[in-house]
């Protein structure tokens, strides 16, 4: 399965920031450039820019949320199929930071399925806390999470297990726990769907993630800031 590599850029970005795919594409030997999928999830606000900008690259650009309807009174919201309008080809839904904020499974799935509408693949994001995993739930409340998300008949999608603990803390998960957790999941979902792991990924530790089974790539917030650093993570990704 082709890996992907996929950055999460969250609420950061200005549009000085344009330049950025370009800059990483440059880093990256074309033999990363055709074996590895490469995306780029900015703020809404950077899409357009973004999708411009990697013209020419192999660069794809997606985005972070979206709204489950596709238009109406929705103040403030945007649509699966305004983001396929820009030219998104990813959407990321139910990120543990959103499912934070009050976002549940159901929520997830209608997003999901939203994305489907617009012809989009969604990554739908699960993950445990810290104390789901101390009391041992931790692959019960990762197969809740999988089975709520994902809607009745779906079309291609991406699954990122993000142990919330290990985002954006610089802990993460050990090698042997992420290969217990994405061996179950692949069990739930089955050999086609691709499983990223999510959380403190870097350069530094990207080889043993990238190594261990069922991994087939990963979500990556913080460094997915610096093109350098992204390009050094893709690069282990064969
Ligand atoms: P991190 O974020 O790489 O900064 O831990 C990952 C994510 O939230 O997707």
């Amino acid at each position: 399965m082709r890996p992907l590599i996929a950055g999460n850029w969250k609420m950061n970005g200005r549009t000085d920031w344009t330049d950025r795919p370009v800059a990483f594409d440059s880093l990256l030997p074309s033999r990363e450039r055709t074996s590895v999928e490469i995306l780029i999830c900015p703020p809404f606000t950077l899409i357009s820019n973004l999708v411009e900008a990697a013209k020419g690259t192999d660069i794809q650009i997606g985005a972070q949320n979206c709204h489950a309807n596709e238009a109406g009174a929705h103040t403030g919201e945007i649509s699966a199929e305004m983001l396929a309008d820009l030219g998104a080809a990813y959407i990321i839904v139910g990120h543990s930071e959103r499912r934070a904020a009050g976002e549940s499974s159901d929520d997830v799935s209608l997003k999901a399925q939203a994305a489907f509408r617009a012809g989009l693949t969604p990554i739908i994001c699960v993950g445990e806390t810290l104390e789901e995993r101390e009391a041992g739930s931790a692959k019960e409340i990762v197969s809740a999470q999988i089975s709520g998300s994902i809607p009745e008949n779906p079309n291609k999608f991406v699954i990122a297990y993000e142990p919330v603990w290990a985002i954006g803390t610089g802990r993460v998960a050990e090698v042997g726990d992420i290969a217990q957790m994405h061996e179950h999941i692949r069990e739930q979902v089955g050999p086609a769907v691709r499983l990223l792991y999510g959380g403190s990924v870097k350069p530094g530790n990207a080889g043993d993630i990238l190594a261990t089974p069922n991994v087939n790539g990963a979500l990556i917030g913080g460094a997915s800031l610096k093109a350098e650093d992204l390009a050094a993570i893709a690069r282990q990704a064969l």
